[in-house]
Parts: structure tokens; C-alpha cells; sequence
């Protein structure tokens, strides 16, 4: 039997969404990026001009928000408010604005909640930060999946300049690094690897070897 929840943990631009996308695509299974919905709220707060430190605003904002990921074929949208923010929500300011909104206990808790329904009907590859050790602890197949600082900001900078954004890798590393050590030191959910997860390390490798070992896994599992 196949793993009927897959979990891809990681630190920024390791390539999470790539995989767990061609991986959801080959086993039919529900794709489900809960970075991008750490970003629509960071999004929303933005716009709305509330501070990053604002915790019982932004609290109150995740609760208020809905958001909703949809997916058809291979396109995959985000809607805020039934707005589509797709685009918009891939922009290295809103992925700055997330880091810091996404360490808020109460904007988790909301998240995480909205993500366990999610998978609570379907069979999922979920990516995220927490996935295999607070989302979906249960999951049968957990992957830590990451790769040299350098190597994610190059690629990184390939995918802005690829939809016609300005990329300075070193900026990009420099952004990188930042975040990961933000996102591996707060108190809540923090960045780890869960005891029971594989680890793997992409700097070498190309996606479609990736996708090859996460499937070689989900697939032992039970
Ligand atoms: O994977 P990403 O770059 O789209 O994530 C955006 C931010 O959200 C990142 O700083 C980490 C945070 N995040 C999180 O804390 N927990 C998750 N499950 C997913 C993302």
C-alpha cells in the first residue's frame, strides 16, 4: 500500500512545492501548499497595513480571511476572499511578510486547523515547515527535504527571473538564510526534521531524481 499522507518538510526554495506537486500528480492524491497560505495572509496584512508584531491583529485577520487553494490539470491558485493571488503571493516582499506573521501562535493555530480539513477527506502530499511533526504527525511518509543555502538561491533566482522578476542571487541567499534561521528558532512549530522522516538532500540532484526517491518511499510505507 501506498502512503495515504505524505509529508514534505524544508527550509525555503529546497524545491517542496516542484516535487510534492509532480509526486501529488502521479499518485492522483490532493496537493496541498501551506506556505502559500502563510502567504495570503501576509498578503492581506500588507494591504491591510498591519504590523508583523500585531499578534491579536493578525490572529484576528487569519480568522477572517478564507482562503482557498484550488487546482485544475497543472495550474494551481490561491484565492483570498475569492480574489486570485497567485501571482501576487510568489513576490520575495510577501514571502519576507510571512516569515514573521507565520511564528504567530494564533495565526498557526488557525492555519493548521484549516490544513487537517483539508486532508481530512482525501488522500494528500502536504508541504510545509511542520507537516510531518505538528500537522499531520500520523502521516505515513515524512520527508525532511533540503539542499545547500547557495544551490536553493540559485534556483530561487532562476524561478523570478523565469516569470520576468529581478533576481540577485546574493540578495536571495542572504534572504534565505535569514528566513531559515527565523523560521528554525521560533518557539512555535518550529522548523525540524520529525524523528520518523527521511532526509534528503537535493544539492545534487535534479527533480525528477527527487520525485523518483520521495515515490520510492511513499510506496514502501503503509
Ligand atoms: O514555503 P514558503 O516559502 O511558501 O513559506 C512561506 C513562509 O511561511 C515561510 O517563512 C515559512 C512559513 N511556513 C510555516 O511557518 N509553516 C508552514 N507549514 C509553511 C510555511
Amino acid at each position: 500500500m501506498t502512503a495515504q499522507q505524505i509529508a514534505i518538510d524544508g527550509p525555503a526554495a529546497a524545491g517542496k512545492s516542484t516535487s510534492a506537486k509532480l509526486v501529488a500528480k502521479a499518485l492522483g492524491y490532493l496537493y496541498i501548499d501551506t506556505g502559500a497560505m502563510y502567504r495570503a495572509i501576509a498578503l492581506a496584512a500588507l494591504r491591510a497595513g498591519i504590523a508583523f508584531d500585531d499578534a491579536d491583529s493578525l490572529t484576528d485577520l487569519a480568522r477572517r480571511t478564507d482562503i482557498r487553494l484550488e487546482s485544475a490539470g497543472d495550474t494551481y491558485k490561491v484565492f483570498v476572499n475569492g480574489e486570485d493571488v497567485s501571482e501576487q503571493i510568489r513576490r520575495p516582499e510577501v514571502g519576507n511578510a510571512a516569515s514573521p506573521i507565520s511564528a504567530i501562535e494564533g495565526v498557526r493555530q488557525i492555519l493548521v486547523d484549516k490544513q487537517r480539513q483539508m486532508a481530512s477527506s482525501r488522500p494528500v502530499v502536504m508541504d510545509g515547515r511542520d507537516i510531518g511533526t505538528v500537522v499531520l504527525p500520523q502521516a505515513q511518509c515524512k520527508v525532511f527535504l533540503t539542499a545547500k543555502p547557495r544551490i536553493r538561491a540559485e534556483r530561487r533566482a532562476l524561478e523570478l527571473s523565469q516569470r520576468g522578476l529581478a533576481a540577485d542571487i546574493d540578495e536571495i541567499e542572504a534572504d534565505i538564510i535569514e528566513r531559515d534561521h527565523r523560521d528554525s528558532n521560533r518557539a512555535h512549530s518550529p522548523l525540524r526534521q520529525a524523528e520518523d522522516a527521511h532526509l534528503l538532500d537535493s544539492s545534487a540532484m535534479d527533480i525528477d531524481q527527487v520525485v523518483a526517491t520521495i515515490m520510492q518511499w511513499a510506496e514502501a510505507e503503509q
